[in-house]
C-alpha cells in the first residue's frame, strides 16, 4: 500500500511476510474507509494488524501472531482484555436487553460508584463517548458562567468535537482546522502548556467559561504537566470566577481510585470521562458541581426561571456498559488495579532506558503511572535516558519524532511479539505481569538491533 510497497526496509519486509491476512483485509478495508482504517491511530504503513482476539495483557492477529498488548482499548482497559467478572456482568445484562428506553438501577449504581470514587463528583451525566463529555462540559461552562472562550493547551487533546480539533496536531496558531468555522475557532484560546503567564493574560479576557485541559499533561503525560500547576489553574480560574475542567477521559480511575485529581488533590469543578468509566465498552460521563449541573434540571430551571440545556443520546447510561462500568469501578475501588499498574509502568521505563543507553541512542523512556512514552529525540538532543527530564525539553519536540522511526519501531515491535501505539508507547494494565516485563525488553532490545541495522537517526 503507498509509497511502502517500494520499500526496500528488511523490517518491513519481514513484517508483511508474517501478516499475510492482515495485509488482506487491509487491502479490501481501504475499498469501505477512507485509508482502509476507522480510527487515525490506526493508519500504518504498509498496514496495520488486524486482531481476531485478546485476553488480558495479550491479543492475536488474524494470522496467529500474538502480541503483548500496550494499545489497552486506548487506554480503557486497566484490567486487561476480557477481565472474567466485567464479562460476566456484560453478558448477565446482555441477556436481560441492551436498551430499555427508559431508566434503569444500572445507571443509578453506576453514578454513585463515581461519586464515590471521583472528588469532584457531586452529579454525573452519562454521554456515548469522550468527545460527547467534553463538548457537554464546554456547553455546561458557558452556560453556567455565561461566557464564550475555551482556554486550551497546545497539544492537549480532548476528543475530536469542533472546540477541541485546532491547536492539538496542527493549527498551533488557533486558525480553524479542515470543516471547523472561525466562530469556534476564535472562541478558542490557545495557551503553551505550563505557561502561567500565557493562562494569566489569557484570563484577563473577561469572556472566558472555563480552562481544560488533560490533568497530566497532553496526551497522558506525553508533555507533562509541571509541579505545582494544576494549583495555580485552581487558585487563577477562582479569582477569574472562571471554571476549571479536568479532561480525565484517560487518567480517570487510572492514575489512582479518583483520578489525576485525587492523586494532585486538585478539585476542578468538572471533570470528563470515558474508557475506564465505562470498563471497556462504550461510554462516557460528565461529573462535577451540583450547582452547574442545574442547568441539565427541568424542576430547577422551571422554578429558577432559566433555559435549561438541552440532553438527548441514544445510548446514555446504555445497561451493558452501565453494567461494565460498575464492575471494573468496583474492582477499581478495592484491588490495587492502578498502583499494580503504575509499578509495571516504572519497572517497565526503567528497564526500556537500560536497553536505549546499551544500544547507545539518544532516546529515553519517560512518563508516569502506568504509561510509557518513548522520546525519539527529532531535535537530536543530548539525552541521558535514566535521568531525562521530559519538562526540560520543548513540547513540540515532546509531541515530534524523528522522522521515520515511529513507524519502523512499531514494526519491528510488532515483529517481536508487542504492540505498542504511535506515541510511540503506550497504556498499562494490571494484567501485564513479570513474564509481559521480561517479553517486553527481549523484544525492544531486539528491535533496537533490527533499527540500527537501517541505520536509524541517532
Ligand atoms: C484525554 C482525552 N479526552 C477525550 C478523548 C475522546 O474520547 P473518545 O475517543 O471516547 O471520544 C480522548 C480519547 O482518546 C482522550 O484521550
Amino acid at each position: 500500500m503507498g509509497t511502502s510497497i517500494l520499500s526496500n526496509s528488511r523490517i518491513e519486509a519481514a513484517y508483511r511476510s508474517k501478516t499475510h491476512g492482515s495485509a488482506a483485509l487491509a487491502t479490501k478495508a481501504k475499498n469501505v474507509f477512507p485509508s482502509g482504517i476507522t480510527h487515525d491511530s490506526r493508519h500504518m504503513n504498509p498496514y496495520g494488524i488486524y486482531i481476531e482476539h485478546a485476553e488480558g495483557p495479550r491479543k492475536w492477529d488474524v494470522d496467529g501472531n500474538e502480541y503483548i498488548d500496550y494499545f489497552g482499548g486506548h487506554g480503557a482497559l486497566i484490567l486487561g482484555h476480557n477481565h472474567p467478572s466485567v464479562a460476566a456482568a456484560v453478558q448477565n445484562a446482555y441477556g436481560k436487553g441492551t436498551h430499555f428506553g427508559a431508566s434503569h438501577a444500572l445507571e443509578i449504581e453506576w453514578a454513585e460508584q463515581i461519586i464515590r470514587m471521583v472528588p469532584c463528583a457531586e452529579k454525573v451525566r452519562f454521554t456515548s463517548s469522550g468527545t460527547e463529555a467534553t463538548l457537554m462540559a464546554v456547553r455546561l461552562a458557558r452556560a453556567y458562567t455565561n461566557r464564550s472562550k475555551i482556554i486550551r493547551f497546545r497539544t492537549h487533546f480532548h476528543g475530536w468535537n469542533d472546540h477541541m480539533a485546532p491547536g492539538q496536531a496542527n493549527h498551533f496558531d488557533g486558525t480553524p482546522t479542515t470543516g471547523v468555522i472561525n466562530g469556534i475557532a476564535e472562541n478558542v484560546i490557545l495557551v503553551d502548556p505550563n505557561d502561567k503567564a500565557g493562562v494569566t493574560a489569557a484570563l484577563s479576557n473577561s469572556d472566558v467559561a472555563a480552562v481544560i485541559l488533560e490533568p497530566t499533561g497532553s496526551s497522558t503525560g506525553m508533555v507533562p504537566v509541571a509541579p505545582g500547576f494544576l494549583n495555580f489553574l485552581r487558585d487563577e480560574t477562582k479569582s477569574a470566577d472562571t471554571l476549571l475542567i479536568f479532561d480525565e477521559v484517560v487518567t480517570g480511575f487510572r492514575v489512582s481510585p479518583g483520578g489525576a485529581q485525587a492523586e494532585a488533590g486538585v478539585t476542578p469543578d468538572l471533570a470528563t470521562f470515558a474508557k475506564i468509566v465505562a470498563g471497556g465498552l462504550p461510554g462516557g460521563a460528565v461529573a462535577g458541581r451540583a450547582d452547574i449541573f442545574e442547568l441539565l434540571d427541568f424542576e430547577a430551571a422551571a422554578s429558577k426561571g432559566f433555559e435549561k440545556i438541552g440532553h438527548q443520546g441514544t445510548y446514555n447510561a446504555n445497561p451493558v456498559a452501565a453494567a461494565a462500568g460498575i464492575a471494573a469501578l468496583k474492582i477499581i475501588e478495592t484491588d490495587g488495579i492502578c498502583e499494580k499498574a503504575n509499578l509495571f509502568g516504572s519497572c517497565l521505563r526503567q528497564r526500556l532506558n537500560q536497553e536505549i543507553a546499551y544500544a547507545g541512542l539518544n532516546w529515553a523512556a519517560y512518563g508516569e503511572h502506568s504509561t510509557i512514552h518513548i522520546f525519539t529525540n527529532p531535535a537530536n538532543r543530548t539525552v541521558t535516558p535514566e535521568n531525562f527530564n521530559a519538562l526540560s525539553i520543548p513540547f513540540m519536540e515532546l509531541k515530534g519524532n524523528a522522522p521515520g522511526v515511529v513507524q519502523k519501531l512499531r514494526q519491528a515491535m510488532l515483529l517481536n511479539g508487542v504492540d505498542f501505539n504511535g506515541w510511540p508507547g503506550g497504556t498499562i494494565s494490571a494484567s501485564h505481569t513479570e513474564r509481559e516485563l521480561e517479553e517486553t525488553v527481549l523484544a525492544f532490545r531486539q528491535s533496537l538491533v533490527l533499527l540500527q541495522e537501517e541505520d536509524i537517526p541517532h
